[in-house]
């Protein structure tokens, strides 16, 4: 087994102890909160609300309700994973392509707990990850003109489609000084669904798993 799949099967066994017994959970997507779905049998839920169609099938195959958000109300705890997280707590998320179901489900859940290794830990977002931004399949070429005039490098993310029926153009080089002005600043880009960079809806506790332990930041 990898360090790195080690890391996230403990920061997973960390974030147990966030579950209350009988809790609605919301729950992300990736390869960390796969692990995290494999430990969820030990604990007590009512359901759970799924950020993608790929966590939703792995929670049904293990019996667990998954509920639609719109007859849940407002959620205690959405747990899920990022690509990159800076000293604010900030994300950079959807890496798997799931960011606009992702951000809907933060917003609407009291608390978000992220679970990372060090390895996503960085000081300024965006340098080496780039930033996945969902858009409109007939906007596609004209976002990516305003992407480019903003500093950014869109690639296409070729042959894949989101589960909303949408596009992906990971970004490059984007200078995000202030995540929250660049979040804003490409939401506010005609054809743009959602942009994958979590500062609105950024964590509000952290589990990031190091060599010497897990360590909780809030
Ligand atoms: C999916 C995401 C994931 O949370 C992010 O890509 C991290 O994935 P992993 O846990 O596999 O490193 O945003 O859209």
């Amino acid at each position: 087994m990898s360090q790195q799949l080690k890391l996230k099967q403990e920061v997973a066994k960390a974030a147990l102890a966030s579950i209350d017994d009988g809790m609605i959970l919301g729950v992300g997507t990736g390869s960390t909160v796969n692990c995290l779905i494999d430990l969820l049998p030990q604990v007590n839920l009512k359901g759970a609300v799924a950020s993608s169609k790929v966590t939703q099938d792995k929670l049904e195959a293990l019996g667990i309700e998954v509920m639609d958000l719109n007859y849940v109300g407002e959620l205690d705890l959405y747990i899920d994973g990022a690509d990159e997280v800076n000293p604010n707590l900030q994300l950079i998320k959807g890496g798997g392509g799931a960011l606009t179901r992702e951000k809907i489900v933060a917003a609407a859940s009291k608390q978000f707990l992220c679970l990372v290794d060090e390895s996503k830990w960085v000081t300024q977002l965006g340098r080496e990850f780039p930033v996945p931004i969902e858009v409109l399949p007939q906007a596609r070429s004209y976002v990516a003109r305003q992407l480019v005039k903003l500093g950014g490098e869109p690639v296409y993310r070729e042959g894949f489609v989101t589960d909303y029926g949408n596009l992906i153009l990971d970004t490059y080089n984007l200078e995000i000084t202030s995540a929250s002005e660049m979040e804003q600043t490409l939401n506010n880009i005609v054809g743009v669904v959602c942009n994958g960079i979590f500062a609105a809806n950024q964590a509000d506790k952290l589990l990031i798993a190091k060599s010497t332990g897990v360590e909780l930041l809030q």
